[in-house]
C-alpha cells in the first residue's frame, strides 16, 4: 500500500528495536533456569504477551467473544504470538496470526515451534490493510494494543469484517484517545509511539457499526490502564540495561522518553483505551427506504 509505505517501515524500525523482543523472552527464560528443549507453552505465556493486562485480558476477550475449540481465530497485529498460543493453548483453537514486522513473525513462528503449537497457531506476513484472505474466513478476529499503529482505521475494520464470517465477532481492546489530545501531542505519539492517528471510544463503534457489524459492548478501559501503565513503564524501566546492552544507549533512552510521555498522558486523560465486541451481521445492513413510500 504506497501511500502508507513510510508510516509502515517506521513500525518496523520500532518493533525491530523494541525493548520485548525474542532474545529478551529467551533470556528471561534461561535465567528461570528453565530447559530450552523441553519449552512449553504453560511456562513461555508469562514472558511472550505485548499488550495491557497479560494473560486476564487474553482471557477476558476470548470469553466474551465466545471463543471455543472448533473456531478458526484471526489475530490482526499478532507480534510475536504470544495471545494466539495462549488462545490455542488454552481453549484448543485454531489460530492465524497476521503481522507486517519481519522480526516478529520469524519470532512468532519459532516461539511457537519451540512449544509444539504449529499445528494449531500459524502466522502470516502482511499488511492489517490488505490482508491475504478470502472473505468470511474467520469465526473471531481479535487484536489487542495494536491497531493503534494502523494508519485508515475504517479501512482496518471494513477488513476485519470481511474476513470474518457473517454472525462472526470481532473483539479488540486498543488505545485510544480521548477529546482532551492536543495536536501537538498527538504529532509526538506519531513520532515517538508510531501511532498515526487514533481513535475514540465512539469513534471505532461507529466504525464498526458502519462495517456491517452490530456493537455489542464497548467498555472504556481508560482508569484500568492508568494503573497497568504504570506497572507497564517501571517493567520496561528494570529492562533498560538489557536494552542499552542489545540496541544502544540513545534506542534506550529515546524509548524511557517516549514511554514516560506516553502513560503521562493516560494520567492526565488524554488517552485511553477500550474494548470492543461485535457481532458481523448476516446480511448487509438494507438502506430504509420504506420512509419515502
Ligand atoms: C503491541 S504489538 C501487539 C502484539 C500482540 N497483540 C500481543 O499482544 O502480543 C503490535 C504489533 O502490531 C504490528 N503491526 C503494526 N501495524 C501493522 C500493520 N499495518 N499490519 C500488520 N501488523 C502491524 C507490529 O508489527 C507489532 O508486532
Amino acid at each position: 500500500m504506497a501511500e502508507h509505505k513510510e508510516h509502515l517501515s517506521t513500525v518496523v524500525t520500532y518493533y525491530d528495536t523494541h525493548p520485548i523482543n525474542e532474545e529478551q523472552i529467551l533470556r528471561a527464560l534461561q535465567a528461570r533456569q528453565v530447559d530450552m528443549t523441553s519449552l512449553t507453552e504453560e511456562v513461555l505465556k508469562d514472558h511472550d504477551q505485548d499488550h495491557f493486562g497479560g494473560l486476564q485480558a487474553n482471557d477476558v476477550l476470548a470469553a466474551k467473544a465466545g471463543i471455543r475449540k472448533d473456531h478458526h481465530v484471526l489475530d490482526v497485529c499478532s507480534g510475536m504470538g504470544g495471545p494466539a498460543r495462549y488462545l490455542a493453548h488454552r481453549i484448543g483453537c485454531k489460530v492465524t496470526g497476521i503481522d507486517f514486522t519481519e522480526s516478529r513473525y520469524h519470532s512468532a513462528i519459532k516461539l511457537t515451534a519451540m512449544v509444539g503449537l504449529e499445528g494449531l497457531v500459524d502466522f502470516v506476513h502482511g499488511n492489517a490493510l490488505e490482508m491475504p484472505f478470502p472473505d468470511n474466513r474467520f469465526d473471531v478476529v481479535i487484536g489487542q494494543e495494536a491497531w493503534c499503529h494502523v494508519p485508515d482505521k475504517p479501512r482496518l475494520i471494513a477488513e476485519c469484517a470481511r474476513v470474518v464470517k457473517p454472525g462472526g465477532v470481532i473483539a479488540f481492546t486498543d488505545i485510544l484517545r480521548t477529546d482532551k489530545l492536543s495536536k501537538p501531542d498527538m504529532r509526538r505519539l506519531r513520532s515517538e509511539m508510531t501511532f498515526p492517528d487514533l481513535e475514540t471510544l465512539n469513534g471505532y463503534a461507529k466504525l464498526l457499526e458502519k462495517s456491517g457489524c452490530t456493537l455489542l459492548e464497548h467498555d472504556d478501559l481508560s482508569e484500568i490502564w492508568k494503573r497497568v501503565l504504570e506497572d507497564r513503564l517501571a517493567m520496561y524501566r528494570s529492562l533498560g540495561k538489557e536494552t542499552e546492552r542489545h540496541f544502544g544507549a540513545e534506542r534506550s533512552r529515546e524509548w524511557d522518553d517516549a514511554y514516560a510521555f506516553f502513560v503521562s498522558k493516560y494520567r492526565d486523560g488524554k488517552l485511553g483505551g477500550g474494548r470492543f465486541i461485535a457481532r458481523r451481521d448476516r446480511a448487509p445492513a438494507q438502506a430504509d427506504d420504506s420512509k419515502g413510500a
